[in-house]
């Protein structure tokens, strides 16, 4: 079975750290999330893939390349415009078209049962089958009643309380078969969840529940979540053979000095400094290429790549992104997120969500809140 994996949005929601890079290849755990939906295909004998993409497919390309390192064949479909879920699928139907294929949004982080789902299809021979996965505010979401046996009843967009008789929500992974093509219209915006499923309600559309780790990263939020959730191992990536029994893992060589603490669960990146009294973790994944100087903390948050923080600085529940520099002193906490290369001077307090987009230069001392 081939799989299509659905990667054009803006992820607007996760912004600033999409603006220079795109949503599947923000790192998470220090590898490009859309590595884990590869590596997860692969592990269950998925040979063949193809991004669909939008927003500055550029990256994705460099660096998966043919797709031959892992272990896939991998090809590339740019949109000149966001063409929704269906509208994308349509746009790769020449390299799909051949059988059932499989559909994956690339910004979720699963442990997914793909054989299960992949069994319960052809068992019900489903014209397409929709993964499901229960949540704990089901009005925040699209639910989907489905019978006893797994057909598919309705819809329920945003319900209220009194509505609610599911919990399951469609968990961006579905198997469809290639009729489903001639449903979606050529070339324009057209969608799965609107467009698509609602026409196959009572035609062969199935939903396979799965209780499965499962993570949608689009908000920092939940990127901060979902790093927790590895560095937990509450989901299966092959991260947790590096965290082993310690849960502290170090991806290659790191210069710790004397007097610098690692509080476990914790991530460091090759080729980090960590200086005397600096303590990292718990909860914390680093970059590679950080430098974490004397005194200060680093603990619920992640650095990317490339970062310094002075002396005495305090990162907390927050985001650090690539190459940023963070001055002495300074406190960055409550979902604070720097971006790439900004330039954060001494003693400022970075909290309540702030958002300081790439390259900005922050003067010392000038934001307290
Ligand atoms: P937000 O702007 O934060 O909502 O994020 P997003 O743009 O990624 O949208 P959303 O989270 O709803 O998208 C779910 C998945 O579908 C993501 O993996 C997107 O990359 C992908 N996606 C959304 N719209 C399109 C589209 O028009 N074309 C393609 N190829 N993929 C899309």
């Amino acid at each position: 079975m081939k799989a299509v994996i659905l990667v054009g949005g803006q992820g607007t929601r996760l912004r600033p750290l999409t603006l220079g890079t795109p949503k599947p290849m923000v790192p998470l755990a220090n590898r490009p999330f859309v590595s884990y939906v590869l590596e997860r295909l692969r592990n269950h004998g998925i040979g063949e893939v193809v991004f669909s993409m939008g927003y500055l497919p550029d990256g994705i390309k460099a660096f998966f390349g043919d797709g031959e390192d892992f272990g896939l064949k991998v090809t590339y479909v740019t949109e000149d415009r966001p063409l929704g879920t269906a509208g994308a699928v349509k746009n790769v139907e020449e390299y799909v078209r051949d059988g059932d294929f499989l559909v994956l949004n690339g910004d979720i982080l699963t442990d997914l049962d793909l054989g299960g789902l992949i069994a319960f299809h052809h068992e019900k021979q489903a014209t397409g089958t929709i993964a499901l996965t229960p949540v704990e505010d089901p009005t925040a979401y699209g639910l989907v009643r489905t019978s006893e046996s797994g057909e598919v009843l309705g819809f329920l967009e945003k319900p209220s309380w009194d509505q609610i008789d599911t919990n399951l929500i469609n968990a961006g992974t579905y198997i469809l078969k290639s009729e489903v093509f001639d449903m979606i219209p050529a070339g324009v915006e057209y969608s799965f969840e609107r467009g698509v499923f609602p026409r196959i309600v009572g035609k062969g559309l199935c939903g396979y529940r799965s209780d499965s780790y499962w993570m949608d990263i689009g908000t920092p939020e939940k990127y901060l979540q979902a790093h927790y959730d590895i560095l937990e191992k509450n989901v299966e990536t092959n991260i947790s053979e590096c965290l082993d029994q310690d849960f502290v893992c170090l991806q290659g060589q790191v210069h710790l000095e004397t007097g610098a603490k690692l509080v476990p669960p914790v991530i460091i990146g090759e080729g980090c400094t960590i200086k005397a009294g600096a303590r990292v973790g718990r909860m914390a994944v680093v970059g590679p290429g950080c430098t974490i100087a004397a005194d200060s903390v680093v603990e619920e948050s992640v650095l990317q790549k490339g970062c310094t923080l002075e002396e005495n600085v305090v990162v907390r529940r927050s985001i650090v992104a690539k190459g940023a520099h963070v001055g002495a002193g300074t406190i960055v906490s409550g979902g604070a997120i720097i971006g790439e290369d900004a330039e954060v001077g001494e003693d400022n307090i970075l909290t309540n969500h702030i958002r300081i987009y790439p390259g900005t230069v922050v003067r010392g001392g000038s934001i307290k809140f």
